[in-house]
């Protein structure tokens, strides 16, 4: 089996039962379509033969009642399990990528990772209720009525036969340039909403550097691209279907002609001709019908490669049964690390550092020396090339990625807060902590102050990424979180950098008794930050000089 189709019934597996329903009220459906000219046929006999017809009346209205509330279960039944495809898919879409290594992410663009998520997510289960499922009836369809009709002509129903592989060599031919143009009209939406998220995100820049007239053209462009695929893909589907009709149309005349001369020689009845003919009209339906399907798996093919590419990308190992850490001391140990981002020259080499249990320790050195670095492969937010991390002893990889994220805490260089209250950012790292503890930790992070003077106190809305605080007060509420997670190992990276000197100060008065009693990372350039560590490590280009200040 092809990898996207065995991949597509992966997700549509648990929802077989509803589907298989679906599938077989809409066989039924077929089945009664397929009744409706050979009644017609009856019909149209009788009517010639004036004979009675009201019992055949009376039988094509209840078949076509009972078509409808088939129609109508099935709308039902398959737009209800459509919902649940897309919900389901979704959610399982957004956990992968949620489990994927920051290092995946820094390679990609955020908004290419949204489009997967909304748009493509989107067009696969569309495609799983819609439009895999209608095939097989349709496929019935056809296949029933050229049954029928070569019990009524064979000869004739071989050269409406014969019409149908024409049929699907011109969608072929027509349609080649779909997929192509379907995956490529998808990335540059992707690139559209990428582009839009960036630029709202980067607004204040985009108005101090006065670049709207830029930015402007540049997502006119965006979309002008967009509009361009979508009239070529608009050129191949408004010649798809019509053409198609044509062809179908153009059977059927031929059909009737050839019908003519058989009903000249007499070896087709009148009623069998209107059989016939309705037979005819009914195959077409399908074959434009086929079109439509074309197009989407076309599309859905697409769709399916994107998100199979992000799917089959192995997850971080989250909940890998391996060891727990418990009651970790805080012993740190960096033994023959070797690192480098991905197409980049090394950022650690030979790393050798042991901090003891307890130790605040201070890191300092030039931008870019390789100090945050040190804090992700701690974190093991990325795996180092060479070497091993180990905490009490242990190798950071014979445990499970979760107990050891929770005996850390960091307050990274980018401090990340969500749209969300005060007391909220704080509480982020632990479930339904007290107020009093919420507090305790904006006091050590001195910034119960402040916060006591916003409008709303603890429950103000700080906004998108907190941009309605100072940088300095969304560095002492990331630092509260980080306090309140109360975690044995501590790294606080540049945490003070936008302190005012005074709040430096207190905090760190204020903290010498809270980071005693844990391992404490200190990334900093502050002399007062490293007046307070224990020992101080220079890194440089990504070694480490002990002692160095
Ligand atoms: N996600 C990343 N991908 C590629 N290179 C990175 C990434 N993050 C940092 N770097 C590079 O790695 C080096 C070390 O960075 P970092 O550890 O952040 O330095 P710092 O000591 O200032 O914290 C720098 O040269 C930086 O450009
Ligand atoms: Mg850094």
């Amino acid at each position: 089996m092809k990898p996207d189709l065995q991949f597509l019934l992966g997700y549509a597996a648990p929802y077989r039962r509803t589907l298989l329903l679906g599938t077989l009220i809409m066989l039924a459906e077929s089945a009664m379509a397929l009744a409706v000219p050979w009644l017609g046929g009856r019909l149209a006999q009788g009517f010639l033969d004036q004979a009675a017809t009201g019992t055949l009346l009376l039988a094509l209205l209840a078949l076509l009642g009972a078509q409808a509330l088939l129609k109508l279960a099935n709308n039902l039944i398959l737009g209800r399990s459509a919902a649940r495809i897309l919900a389901d898919l979704r959610i399982r879409v957004y956990d992968h990528i949620q489990a994927l290594p920051i290092g995946f992410h820094h390679q990609r663009k955020q908004g290419e990772t949204l489009a997967l998520l909304t748009h493509d997510v989107d067009t696969l289960s569309g495609f799983i209720s819609g439009t895999l499922l209608s095939i097989v009836p349709l496929l019935i369809t056809v296949a029933g009525a050229l049954v029928f009709m070569f019990n009524i002509d064979p000869w004739l129903s071989l050269i409406a036969a014969l019409l149908i592989p024409l049929f699907y060599l011109l969608l072929k031919i027509i349609g080649r340039r779909l997929r192509p143009l379907a995956s490529e009209s998808q990335q540059a939406y992707a690139r559209m909403v990428g582009m839009a998220e960036e630029n709202i995100g980067m607004l204040p820049a985009i108005k101090t550097f006065t670049r709207e007239p830029v930015e402007s053209a540049r997502f006119r462009n965006q979309i002008g691209e967009i509009v361009s695929l979508n009239d070529k893909q608009l050129r191949i589907y408004a010649a798809l279907g019509p053409g198609i009709q044509f062809l179908a149309a153009a059977g059927i005349v031929l059909v009737l002609w050839l019908a003519g001369e058989r009903i000249n020689v007499g070896t087709l009845g009148a009623g069998q001709l209107v059989t016939f003919l309705l037979y005819t009209t009914l195959l077409t339906r399908p074959v434009s019908a086929l079109s439509d399907v074309y197009g989407q798996t076309q599309s859905a093919r697409g769709a399916v490669e994107r998100l199979m590419q992000v799917l089959t990308e192995p997850p971080e190992p989250l909940f890998h049964p391996g060891r727990e850490l418990h009651a970790v001391r805080g012993e740190i140990e960096f033994r023959g690390i070797r690192f480098a981002y991905p197409g980049r020259p090394a950022a650690l080499d030979e790393i050798n550092l042991h901090i003891r249990a307890g130790e605040t320790v201070a890191l300092t050195g030039h931008n870019g020396a390789g100090k945050s670095t040190l804090a992700h492969l701690l974190m093991r937010l990325y795996e180092p090339d060479a070497g091993s991390v180990l905490i009490d002893g242990i190798d950071i990889r014979e445990v499970s990625l979760q107990s050891l994220r929770r005996h850390i805490g960091v307050v990274p260089q980018h401090v990340l807060l969500f749209n969300g209250t005060v007391r909220d950012n704080i509480a982020y790292g632990r479930d339904n902590p007290a107020q009093a503890d919420i507090e305790a930790a904006a006091h050590a992070a001195r910034a119960h102050e402040f916060i006591l003077k916003l409008p709303q106190g603890y429950d103000t809305l700080i906004g998108d990424r907190g941009v309605r605080l100072s940088g300095g007060q969304q560095q002492r509420l990331a630092l509260a979180r980080a306090l309140l997670k109360d975690p044995p190992i501590l790294i606080l990276d540049e945490a003070t950098a936008m302190f005012d000197p005074e709040g430096e100060r207190e905090f760190l008065q204020e903290c010498a008794d809270t980071l005693r009693h844990r391992t404490v990372l200190l990334i900093t350039h502050r002399p007062a930050s490293l007046a307070l560590a224990d020992r101080v490590i220079g890194v440089r280009d990504g070694r480490i000089n002990e002692g160095e200040a």
